[in-house]
């Protein structure tokens, strides 16, 4: 098995390293080999995805990824900003399938903007398609309009489309993971308004007829982010297109409180993926040693879950981390009263120790 470590920019280099102390002390058989992606590639090689970096991602059975991007970095032209490469590793490894789950620890309830009692115990699972939507639409650029409120005048335009088979596959993905929880899932839609979502709507609930042991519910878009905030424990899976999860991802996210702590996985066919914190790069804390490994050390948890068969020493990952959280250790971000503020470095020794801890002690 291999991994390839792809740490990016901003804190990604140093919540990346902690992650892989972490997968060092599981004493595990793969091989890991590292990249420059993101803005690093660009400084070291004129692009944000170089062809040896996309190479090593494709070949290997996962991608742990830590972040890419950097305010220096968006007077560039659009292909060789850092997202492109987030964007192109999505579509050349057909990562379609991102979960985004949202889980409010017990330790951190107080972390929340909203009122402990609507947040204790929430569980959400957001399944964002990945590949598609507007995103990846095409036609899209710029150009002279011909028709609509102002003919003659320079308008730029994207693409918003949905195969019937896109749709289909996510569908299942979702399906498939509800049977796994509360199988309850919440189809998120614009069909209102839009062409495309109506459309989504009509085959989720045609593919929803081979899991009739799941409940399955639809609503609008906006009705969703009032919903995320108003009742959040309402929600178990929800699952939606590529924009609407990039959007309601960070809404669920943030509800938690602590950003800091929340894993994600993208999925292809092939169980293939990459794992990759939902927090961002962080640029105005990068180099400090003060950011929250936590979320990329849960990341690479659900990289030996999802894709190396490795539910085990996921587990011991995910019980160190709570064991941590329990002895009072908090990086800056989720600090609060009464607590112990620790580094990056000091929270991976933390981890890192339960888990050799847990190994002696069985
Ligand atoms: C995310 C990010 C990306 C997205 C950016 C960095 C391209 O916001 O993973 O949610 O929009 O998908
Ligand atoms: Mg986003």
């Amino acid at each position: 098995m291999k991994i390839a470590v792809l740490p990016g920019d901003g804190i990604g280099t140093e919540i990346v390293a902690e992650a892989v102390r972490v997968l060092d002390v599981l004493d595990l058989q793969f091989e890991m080999e590292s990249a420059l992606v993101g803005g690093a590639a660009y400084e070291a090689h004129g692009h944000p995805l170089p062809d040896a970096t996309l190479k090593l991602a494709k070949e290997a059975d996962a991608v742990l990824f830590g972040a890419v991007g950097d305010w220096k970095y968006d007077k560039l032209d659009r292909p060789l900003r850092p997202e492109q490469a987030i964007l192109g590793l999505r579509k050349n490894l057909g990562l379609f399938a991102n979960f985004r789950p949202a889980i409010c620890y017990e330790q951190l309830v107080g972390a929340s903007s909203l009122k402990p009692e609507l947040i204790a115990g929430l569980d959400i699972l957001i399944i964002r398609e990945l590949t598609g939507d507007i995103y990846f639409g095409q036609p899209r650029g710029k150009r002279v309009a011909t028709d609509g409120h102002f003919p003659g005048a320079e308008e730029a335009f994207d693409t918003m489309r949905y195969s019937k088979p896109e749709i289909e596959r996510i569908a299942r993905v979702a399906f498939e993971a509800a049977r796994k929880r509360s199988k309850r899932v919440t189809s998120v839609d614009k069909a209102n308004v839009l062409e495309t979502f109506q459309f989504w709507k009509d085959v989720v609930t045609e593919v929803h007829k081979d899991y009739p042991d799941v409940e399955l519910d639809h609503m609008y878009v906006d009705n969703a982010a009032m919903q995320l905030v108003k009742a959040p424990k309402k929600f178990d899976v929800v699952v939606t297109g590529n924009m609407f999860g990039d959007i309601l991802s960070d809404e669920a996210a943030m509800l938690t409180g602590s950003i800091g702590m929340l894993p994600s996985a993208s999925l292809n066919s092939n169980k293939q993926g990459l794992y990759e914190p939902s927090h961002g790069s962080a640029p105005d804390i990068a180099g400090q040693g003060v950011a929250n490994p936590l979320a990329t050390i849960l990341s690479a948890a659900m990289m030996l879950r999802f894709s190396l068969d490795q539910a085990e020493a996921a587990d011991r990952i995910e019980s160190a981390v709570k064991s941590v959280l329990a002895s009072g250790l908090r990086t800056a971000d989720i600090w609060s009263e009464g607590t112990t503020k620790v580094g990056t470095r000091e929270m991976g020794d933390a981890v890192v120790a339960a888990i050799t801890k847990k190994t002696i002690t069985g």
